[in-house]
């Protein structure tokens, strides 16, 4: 999901955002390349303060002339030299990650672990210092820069390492800073969520397409409508239900839609499908 035609904005005369901070992104994979994208483009960083790590040599070569940034496989080598490590790997993981950089590591380096369902402290244990350890869950949507990301602090992160967390959480979206008790329920609902929400936008184009529209206007049409609808609700500030009473006439067609809605389980199905979600969450780091 990497942006094939990313360019790096020339560095030259331009003072970065953060000029002081080095950045190692253990796992450039979908969301770490996302990550990895926006600070370039956002001009966070310069390409010489950001490393990268990925599993595979052929696609760190080629990460690394994709990104004009140096990518590697070394772990250790990337953390040494990191003020911020930013864990991207899959949650399975991140145990192994982490007992291989543990040397690089020192109660002055921040981690940030966009993995699912590990806990800061599984990472401050294997650390073995009292490491500055933030969760953070992105969500796809990263990749216009419209993701939100919920972060959660672990033991050892003071508040100047949290506001950092957020500016560099920022060039991908929106933050929202929770208790960890919440993050597996964060990831059954803002993670997968955009996969919920496509396949209701997938459902209503083709609903556009029973009734007689061309699919092209009926997938506009969907997209457009939910896209619409989410501003209202954050612009506004209404509860949703307010706006869908403002769209319901009195017997009118809105209504009956409601009617099949609410007959086929639609809210019981979404809610169900975040708890399920966020139950799976809670066992993804163990496999
Ligand atoms: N995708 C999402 O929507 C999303 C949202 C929020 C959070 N996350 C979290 O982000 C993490 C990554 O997910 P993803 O979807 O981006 O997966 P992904 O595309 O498979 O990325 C994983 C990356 O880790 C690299 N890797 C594997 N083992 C490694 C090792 N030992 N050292 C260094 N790099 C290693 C892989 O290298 P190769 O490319 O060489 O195989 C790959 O680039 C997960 O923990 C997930 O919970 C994902």
């Amino acid at each position: 999901m990497t942006d094939e035609t990313f360019q790096a904005p020339t560095p030259l005369g331009v003072s970065p955002v953060l000029p002081n901070l080095r950045v190692a992104v253990l796992g450039a994979g979908k969301m770490g390349g996302i990550l990895l994208q926006a600070f370039l483009k956002n001009n966070l960083l310069l390409p010489d303060q950001i490393v990268a790590t990925v599993q595979h040599p052929d696609r760190a070569q080629a990460l690394s002339a994709q990104f004009g940034v140096e990518v590697g496989t070394d772990n250790l080598a990337a953390a040494q030299n990191a003020d911020v490590i930013l864990l991207g790997v899959k949650p399975t993981q991140v145990p192994a990650v982490v007992a291989e950089i543990a040397p690089a590591l020192n109660s002055k380096k921040m981690v940030l672990s966009i993995a699912a369902s590990v806990k800061t402290r599984s990472i401050e244990e294997s650390a073995g210092c009292d490491l500055a350890v933030i969760r953070a869950m992105p969500n796809t949507p990263a990749m216009l820069a419209a993701a939100i990301s919920a972060l959660c602090p672990g033991r050892f992160v003071s508040a100047d390492q949290m506001a950092i967390a957020q500016r560099i959480f920022q060039t991908v979206g929106r933050t929202v800073v929770v208790d960890e008790k919440h993050m597996d329920a964060v990831t059954g609902l803002s993670g997968s969520g955009p996969a919920f929400l496509y396949i209701i936008i997938e459902a209503l184009a083709e609903a556009g397409v029973n009734v007689g529209l061309p699919r092209d206007v009926a997938t506009l049409l969907a997209a457009q409508t939910a896209y619409g609808s989410a501003r209202m609700v954050l612009e506004t500030g209404y509860h949703p239900a307010l706006l869908k009473d403002a769209v319901t006439t009195p017997a009118g067609c809105t209504v009956d839609g409601i009617l099949e809605l609410e007959e086929g389980g639609l809210r019981v199905t979404l809610i169900k499908a975040v708890k399920r979600a966020t139950q799976r969450a809670r066992e993804l780091a163990s496999g």
